[in-house]
C-alpha cells in the first residue's frame, strides 16, 4: 500500500528535516519552506494532512503569513487537516487558527510522539470524511436508501448504517416511535452482503406470547392443539437473509431466554420438535428508548440486550433534526399530491412556519400522516395551516414552561383525534402516529379517561 502523504510547511530547515526523518517511515513526506511552495505542492499532490508553522517568511516572527497560508489551503480543499505549529507562548494564535478551520495545534518544541498521535487522528478523520463523500456521491444528495435527511444527525446515521451493514454482528436500532427504525433496518439489509436473501420482519409486540413462540421458532405437527401441520418459523424463513425483530422490548422472559440461546448457538428447535436446525441469518432488532428502564426494572435481560446491541444505531427524533422537517414535509407533499392527482405544489409560508414550530411527538409517521390528510383535505393549490390542522398561534402556551406547554398540546391533540375517530383507540393512535400502548401511556399520564 502507498503511504499517506504529509506536507510539512516549515521555514526552519533543521526542524523540517528532523520531522521528515522522524515520520518518513509512516508517511510520504513533502516539504515546503514558504506559502507559495506549500500551495504548489498542495495542488500537485493533494496531501490530506499538513503541518503548518505559523511564522513563515518574509516575516518569520509574525503569524500573518501563516494565517494567510491556512486560509488558502482551506479555500483549496476544506477537508484538508491542517495542524498548526506555533511558538511557545502563542496559545491565542493557536486558538485563532482553530477558529479559522485548522484541525489541531502543537507548540514548539515539537515532540514527535505527540505529533504522531495527532497525525494518526487527522488521517483517520480525513478517511472517514472521504468515505462519506463517496457515499454521498453514490446515493445522491439528500436521500440514502429511501431515507431522507441532510441534518448532521441523519448523516451520522447513514454513515453508521453503511459501515455496519456488512459486519456480521447484530445491530440494535433504538428510537422513539415513528423515527424510521424499520426503514433503517431495511437500509442495513440492502447495503449488506445478505441483500439477495430474504428480509423477514416480525413485530414481537403485536402477537401474544404463545403464538409468537411458534411464529418465531415454528412447530411440528401435533405440537399443540390446533397444530395440524408442521410449520417452519420466521427465524428459519430468514435463512441466509436478515431477521428483523421489531419491538424486542415486548418479548416475554421465556422468549427472551429462548432467543438468547438461538443467538449463542445459531440453532433452533421447532416447538414440539427434537431436531436442531442450523440457521445462518443476520439479526437486527429494534425497540423504543424505554428498553433501558426495562432492564433496570428486570423486565428485559441485560445479557440479551448486549448480545443484540453489539452495534447500536440511534434514530434521532424529528425535534433534534430540525432542518429535515421541511425536507420531509415537502417530499411527502409531492408524493401524496401525485398519488391523489392533486395540483398542490407547496405549503403557504404560514403552513411552513406552523410545521417548523410544531412539536412532533409521533415523529416522521405523524408528519407523514398529517401531510397526507392535508393533501386530501386541501381545496387550493397550497396547503394551509388549517389543512394541516396546525394552529399557528402559540398564545395558549404563554407563561408555561416547556413541559406544561407540551402537555397542553398533547391533551389537545389527543382529544381532537379521539373525537374525530369516535373514541376508537387504534385509529386514534394511528392518526397521531404513535403506538397503541404509547397512546395508553400518554392518556394515563394526562389523566384522559379511556371509555
Ligand atoms: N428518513 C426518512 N425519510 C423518509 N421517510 C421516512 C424516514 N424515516 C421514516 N420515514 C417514514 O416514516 C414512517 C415511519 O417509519 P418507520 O416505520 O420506519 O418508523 P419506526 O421507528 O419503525 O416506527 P414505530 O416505532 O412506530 O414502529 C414510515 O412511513 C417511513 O417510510
Ligand atoms: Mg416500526
Amino acid at each position: 500500500m502507498d503511504k499517506d502523504k504529509l506536507l510539512i510547511v516549515e521555514d526552519d530547515a533543521e526542524l523540517s528535516t528532523q520531522m521528515k526523518w522522524g515520520l518518513s517511515k509512516e508517511y510520504q513526506i513533502f516539504q515546503a519552506e514558504d506559502r507559495s511552495r506549500a500551495l504548489e505542492i498542495l495542488k500537485k499532490e493533494n496531501p490530506p494532512v499538513i503541518t503548518l508553522d505559523l511564522g513563515l517568511p518574509p516575516e518569520s516572527n509574525g503569524v500573518e503569513e501563516g494565517f494567510l497560508t491556512l486560509e488558502r489551503i482551506l479555500a483549496y480543499d476544506i477537508l484538508t487537516k491542517v495542524i498548526v505549529i506555533t511558538g511557545q507562548h502563542e496559545k491565542e494564535h493557536a486558538l485563532a487558527a482553530i477558529g479559522s478551520g485548522a484541525y489541531d495545534f502543537l507548540a514548539k518544541p515539537v515532540h514527535l510522539e505527540e505529533l504522531r498521535v495527532i497525525l494518526g487522528r487527522a488521517f483517520h478523520l480525513f478517511r472517514l470524511e472521504q468515505e462519506y463523500r463517496e457515499l454521498q456521491k453514490q446515493v445522491g444528495s439528500d436521500v440514502f436508501e429511501k431515507m431522507l435527511g441532510t441534518s448532521p444527525e441523519m448523516l451520522k446515521v447513514f454513515e453508521t448504517i453503511h459501515k455496519v451493514a456488512s459486519a456480521d454482528a447484530p445491530v440494535l436500532i433504538l428510537g422513539e416511535s415513528g423515527t424510521g427504525k424499520e426503514l433503517a433496518a431495511r437500509a442495513i439489509h440492502s447495503q449488506s452482503v445478505w441483500r439477495d436473501g430474504p428480509f423477514v420482519a416480525i413485530n414481537c409486540g403485536a402477537i401474544p406470547e404463545t403464538l409468537l413462540e411458534s411464529e418465531l421458532f415454528g412447530h411440528e405437527k401435533g405440537a399443540f392443539t390446533g397444530a395440524h401441520i408442521q410449520r417452519p418459523g420466521r427465524i428459519e424463513a430468514a435463512q441466509k437473509g436478515t431477521l428483523f425483530l421489531d419491538e424486542i422490548g415486548e418479548l416475554s422472559p421465556y422468549l427472551q431466554a429462548k432467543l438468547l440461546r438461538f443467538l449463542q448457538e445459531n440453532r433452533i428447535e421447532r416447538v414440539g420438535g427434537r431436531e436442531e436446525i442450523f440457521v445462518d441469518t443476520r439479526i437486527l432488532a429494534a425497540t423504543n428508548t424505554e428498553i433501558e428502564q426495562a432492564i433496570t426494572e428486570g423486565r428485559f435481560r441485560e445479557d440479551l440486550f448486549y448480545r443484540l446491541g453489539v452495534v447500536v444505531v440511534s434514530m434521532p427524533p424529528l425535534r433534534e433534526r430540525e432542518n429535515d422537517i421541511l425536507l420531509l414535509a415537502k417530499a411527502f407533499l409531492k408524493r401524496f399530491a401525485a398519488e391523489n392527482t392533486k395540483r398542490i405544489a407547496s405549503f403557504t409560508p404560514k403552513a411552513i412556519q406552523a410545521i417548523e414550530r410544531h412539536n412532533w411527538p409521533g415523529n416522521i409517521r405523524e408528519l407523514e400522516n398529517r401531510v397526507r390528510r392535508a393533501v386530501i383535505m386541501s381545496e387550493g393549490t397550497k396547503v394551509t395551516p388549517a389543512d394541516l390542522e396546525l394552529n399557528s398561534s402559540n398564545a395558549k402556551y404563554e407563561g408555561q414552561d416547556l413541559k406544561e406547554a407540551r402537555e397542553v398540546l398533547e391533551r389537545d391533540m389527543i382529544h381532537r383525534a379521539l373525537s374525530r375517530n369516535k373514541g376508537h383507540l387504534t385509529r386514534t393512535a394511528l392518526e397521531l402516529g404513535i403506538s397503541r400502548p404509547g397512546l395508553y401511556d400518554l392518556m394515563d399520564k394526562l389523566g384522559i379517561e379511556r371509555k
